[in-house]
């Protein structure tokens, strides 16, 4: 049967903990919680950006912290509550929009998720993450690498078959726009009709994340290879970055209670 096409994570959503995910999340929160116990200041409350199905926000809980995971997609959204549990804050909003008005201590936005911004809206979305992370406190990313965008377009195609469910993945990457139109279509699905859903991403410098970060209040950048202790390299696929709210910025801070205002 032809797939039907479906706006991105509606349909995926029900398959993505099957198909899209290696089993990476333990060690990324390993990496994640080793940073934020290395700071002085101690890290209770997580920011989730872009939390997806709340896979990497389940490790951080059975870890101590209290997350809060922000998403598009209502569909991502249902799964991260069946996983989380209702007792869980999850709030749908749409980048750079945040939709949370309190501090955090840290903030994380892993696999990807900020690979759908545009470079504006990439700007935009780190000054909104740096409005609601403490002075000093965390920022904690992924980014797929330079390198990864010359893989993808050298390898357009990946095609699979997991927990029943087969699917082909075709990508088209446009170097020079530095964008990236991906089919996601899952021609059986174990549970359900066939489906297709289109998703564009954005490959970013990482002069581009440093300045960016710079703007929006963040210091003390470090860049590792995907979640480990390795600096990246030239075969580096998805570079990790680790950044610090500016305490020298503090008035770059808005308001966090009605009538307040903390040096606008
Ligand atoms: C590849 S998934 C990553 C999910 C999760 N962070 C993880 O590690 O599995 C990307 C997520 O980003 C979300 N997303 C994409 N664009 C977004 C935007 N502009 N604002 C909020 N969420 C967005 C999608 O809905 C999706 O759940």
């Amino acid at each position: 049967m032809a797939a039907d096409r479906v706006e991105p994570y509606a349909r995926l959503a029900g398959v993505y903990d099957e198909i899209v995910v290696d089993p990476c999340y333990p060690r990324w929160a390993d990496f994640i919680v080793d940073r934020f116990r290395s700071s002085s200041a101690a890290v209770d409350t997580v920011l989730d950006v872009c939390c997806g199905t709340g896979l990497l926000a389940a490790e951080l809980v059975s870890h101590g912290y209290r997350v809060v995971g922000v998403d598009s997609s209502p569909a991502m959204l249902t799964r991260a509550e069946a996983l989380l549990g209702p007792e869980a804050t999850l709030v749908a909003a749409t980048l750079p929009e945040l939709g949370v008005d309190t501090i955090f201590d840290a903030a994380i936005s892993t696999f990807d998720g900020l690979n759908y911004l545009t470079r504006s809206d990439l700007g935009l979305s780190l000054a909104a993450i740096a409005e609601r992370v403490r002075p000093d406190g965390w920022f904690i990313f992924d980014l797929h690498t330079d390198t990864m965008m010359r893989f993808t377009a050298a390898n357009p195609v990946v095609s699979g078959e997991a927990a029943g469910n087969r699917f082909v993945i075709t990508s088209e990457v446009d170097q020079i726009a530095r964008s990236c139109d991906t089919t996601i279509e899952v021609i059986e699905a174990r549970r359900g009709e066939p489906f297709s859903e289109r998703h564009r991403q954005y490959f970013h410098s990482a002069e581009t994340v440093r300045a960016e970060l710079a703007a929006a209040g963040f210091d003390d950048v470090q860049v590792f290879d995907e979640y480990s202790d390795q600096p990246i390299d030239d075969v580096t696929l998805r570079a990790t970055w680790t950044a610090r709210r500016s305490t020298r910025h503090p008035r770059r801070l808005v308001e966090t209670t009605p009538g307040t205002t903390e040096g606008r």
